[in-house]
């Protein structure tokens, strides 16, 4: 794996002990993929980190004669329409961060030595709140970045793009920088284009965001407030909308599964993984509990709901041990769908430059277990609606002719007998056969 080549020069200045000394070097390797290069002078740097050490008042006095120094360099570079980010990093940053911004206004970012994983999202943030793009070499087509069309062929049911970007960071993702931070269209145009879907003959919508659930509505109140809006669209009968993050999770949302008809009982909701060090590592900001307890008030909203998440194995570090609780995680939720990945690094994210990485052969068993595991949980939720009545939006026809497909509210395909005229119309259906894959069964009565 490479690093793009260095386009930003890196200084940085290590005070105190061997810690320190190995902290420096780990800060430069994260940041390589950033773009940074080292240099040996203050004034050729565009990003001066200090290390710190607190253990004797000299050497925080030290710090903090030198940040006066710095900032004349950082004032003379600015004259010259150059920037530079000054971040104070370790024993005197975790000791005094908030006296450190309070004295010297030239510094950018304070950062404890609990937190450098973080640095580079950290970095990015500072950048892209001046404007300026990052020159990291991501490839240009990423495989886990692509956002379906907003507008594919009129049909029955449509994507609608209604959030773009990631402010989350999570380590082993390259979303944050590609595709910039959180972005929340105006809710008029996502109205007026919701509308002309529907008019087109479109009776479903997914409303479609890498962090959808962190959509901000212009009219106040987050994606549940855009959902109600949009549930009275008349000809709007299902309403879905993917992909969502824990923390997004609120209870504004939560309610709205249980009150508004049109959403859909099913949430994506990714964990990536069951154990807590994984998580932090991640930088994913919630913990199993926390995601089990948003599980339990979601179900408790709505009972029925189908949930899917998406998981990593293997991300550097996992043990057997962490491996374990991703398992009984799993096994407590109960998933109705999931997609679950290898860990792969992706250059420029903080998860690339781990140590720890784990060997393919490891990464393949605990694949093909949690596949075995999340395919019978499937297979059983399918079984599950065996003898049910459910109600099927039709979508096009079978690869037999009278034979239709459509889906159930759980997401579900369900292949039934019927004629073409049922495309585009919400029927019951009672399921007579389940596989791992879809369901099958037969029209009762038909609704309107
Ligand atoms: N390696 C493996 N899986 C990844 N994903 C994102 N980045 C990586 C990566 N580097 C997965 C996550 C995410 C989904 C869209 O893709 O599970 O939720
Ligand atoms: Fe990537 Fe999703 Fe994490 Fe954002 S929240 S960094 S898109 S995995």
């Amino acid at each position: 794996m490479t690093a793009p080549a260095p386009t930003k020069r890196l200084y940085i200045k290590t005070y105190g002990c061997q810690m320190n000394v190995y902290d420096s070097e780990r800060m430069a390797e994260i940041l390589r993929p950033l773009g940074y290069g080292p240099t040996d002078t203050i004034e050729a740097a565009d990003l001066v980190v200090l290390n710190t050490c607190h253990i004797r008042q000299r050497a925080t006095e030290k710090v903090y004669s030198e940040l006066g120094r710095i900032k004349r360099v950082k004032a003379r570079a600015a004259e010259g329409g150059g920037e530079m980010i000054v971040a104070v990093a370790g024993c005197v940053a975790q000791a005094e961060g908030a006296e450190i911004m309070r004295r010297q206004g030239a510094v950018d970012l304070v950062i404890g030595p609990q937190s450098y994983h973080r640095l580079p999202e950290l970095i990015a943030k500072i950048h892209r709140a001046s404007g300026e793009r990052l020159a990291a070499d991501f490839e240009p087509r990423a495989k886990f970045d692509a956002l379906p069309s907003s507008r594919e062929a009129a049909g029955v049911t449509a994507f609608l793009t209604v959030q773009e970007g990631c402010d989350k960071f999570c380590t082993f993702c390259v979303v944050p920088y590609t595709r910039g931070a959180e972005f929340s269209r105006p809710s008029a145009d996502i109205e007026a284009e919701a509308g002309s879907l529907v008019a087109g003959g479109v009776r479903e919508i997914t409303l479609l965001g890498q962090n959808v659930n962190a959509y901000q509505c212009d009219l106040g109140g987050g994606l549940a407030a855009l959902i109600r809006r949009l549930a009275r669209i008349p000809g709007l009968r299902r309403i879905r909308y993917t992909t969502s993050h824990p923390r997004d999770m609120d209870e504004a949302l939560i309610a709205a599964h249980g009150e508004v008809d049109a959403l859909m009982p099913y949430l994506h909701l990714p964990v990536q993984s069951g154990a807590d060090t994984v998580l932090k590592a991640m930088n994913r900001d919630h913990t199993a509990r926390g995601y089990l307890r948003t599980i339990e008030a979601v179900r408790a909203a709505r009972p029925d709901i189908a949930i899917s998440g998406d998981f990593i194995v293997g991300f550097p570090g996992e043990r057997d041990a962490d491996f374990e609780e991703t398992l009984a995680l799993v096994r407590e939720i109960g998933y109705a769908s999931a997609f679950s990945f290898k860990y792969s690094r992706r250059p420029g994210t903080p998860a690339a430059a781990m140590g720890a990485q784990v060997d393919e052969a490891v990464k393949d068993e605990r694949l093909r277990r949690l596949h075995g595991l999340l395919d019978a949980q499937q297979r059983a939720f399918n079984a599950g609606l065996l003898g049910a009545t459910v109600d099927v939006l039709f979508e096009k026809s079978g690869r037999h002719p009278g034979q239709v497909i459509g889906r159930s509210p759980y997401l579900q395909a369900v292949h039934c007998e019927g004629p073409v005229a049922l495309i585009g119309r919400i029927v019951p259906v009672t399921i007579a056969s389940a596989g791992a894959n879809s369901l099958a069964g037969h029209r009762i009565l038909e609704a309107a």
